[in-house]
């Protein structure tokens, strides 16, 4: 069996592959989508193992292609249904440490922005620092703030178990369906009517994957909800906010602030949103710790293993 890896990810997984006796075919950097689909074409693999930034779509499928293997939580860059109809096995790399470290990263983005960190580090850099003023970058308490959980799968609940814990914050949430686990242990308020969550909550926190329905939750009518101090935080997909719509609404000052990971042109990011002072820009990285990249590896490579001994993969999404 053929595997082409379309990018550089950690060895661990691997060296299981190799171990096994797969014949690997190592791309290195990211390919433009031309590009990546003339590769496969060329090397026509049994399987991709492929990254979130690899589109995959019914022009990427090679004639040996029985598995996508993504090394990812999110698969939206694959098209699912194009991939059942072939019947293409499509898996991603759900671990724990996935969840925990993109947990870590929302509570990170949250303090961040109500304690100003980033703004005052540059503030101090600028050598503009003259001596103790207290009434520079007077933030807000996350203490007792309401956090409104949009999504409450494993990062959100954790994230908020989290806040719970350490801040006594009150939870929030809406989801497809009740998290009991969730209500028991954080006293959590299920929300049917999303709505109500923008217009009560201090914080809303986005963990959703990107799908049609999805797709701009955030945007002008549902910004007009929320309150004055209320901040955003977007780990999820970048598409779940209309981005135009949040910048406007960030210049007017109509919400405090916005911490985002991912963006909807990602990996293009406007200017204005950049110039914005109001809002905490990171790289996609909620999740880049060593903990979470080595057990994706592993997840990864073990997918493709059970496939091809006839099981049924842990990560199967389709
Ligand atoms: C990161 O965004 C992932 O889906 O793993």
């Amino acid at each position: 069996m053929k595997i082409l890896i379309t990018q550089n990810i950690f060895p661990d997984g691997i060296e299981l592959l190799k171990n096994k006796g797969f014949i690997i075919i190592q791309n290195e950097k990211k390919l433009e989508k031309k590009a990546l689909d003339k590769l496969i074409k060329k090397h026509n693999p049994d399987i991709v193992l492929s990254l979130l930034t690899d589109k995959l779509d019914e022009k990427s499928f090679c004639s040996n292609l029985k598995m996508i293997s993504n090394y990812a939580m999110g698969f939206d860059n694959i098209d699912i249904e194009k991939a059942k109809e072939k019947n293409i096995c499509v898996t991603n790399t759900p671990v724990s440490s996935i969840a925990d470290c993109a947990a870590e990263h929302t509570v990170a983005m949250i303090l961040a922005l109500t304690t100003h960190i980033v703004d005052a580090d540059d503030f101090v850099r600028a050598g503009k620092y003259k001596g103790w003023n207290p009434n520079i970058f007077i933030g807000q308490d996350v203490r007792n703030m309401t956090l409104g959980l949009i999504g409450s799968g494993r990062i959100g609940y954790k994230a908020a178990l989290s806040l719970y814990k350490a801040f006594g914050v009150k939870v929030l949430y809406t989801d497809i369906q009740r998290n009991e686990v969730l209500e028991k242990e954080t006293e959590a308020i299920f929300y049917e009517n999303v709505n109500d969550i923008y217009k009560k909550a201090d914080i809303i926190s986005l963990h959703v994957p990107l799908t049609e329905k999805t797709k701009h939750m955030i945007n002008k009518e549902t910004l007009s909800l929320m309150k004055k101090n209320a901040i955003l935080i977007n780990t999820a997909r970048g598409a779940v906010i209309d981005e135009n719509a949040l910048i406007d609404a960030l210049l007017k000052k109509q919400i405090y602030g916005a911490a985002l990971d991912v963006f909807e042109y990602e990996p293009k990011i406007s200017k204005k949103l950049r110039k914005l002072n109001n809002v905490i820009l990171t790289p996609h990285i909620a999740t880049a710790r060593v903990s979470a990249r080595r057990d994706m590896s592993i997840m990864a490579a073990q997918n493709i293993i059970e496939f091809t001994e006839g099981k049924v993969p842990k990560g199967k999404v389709c």
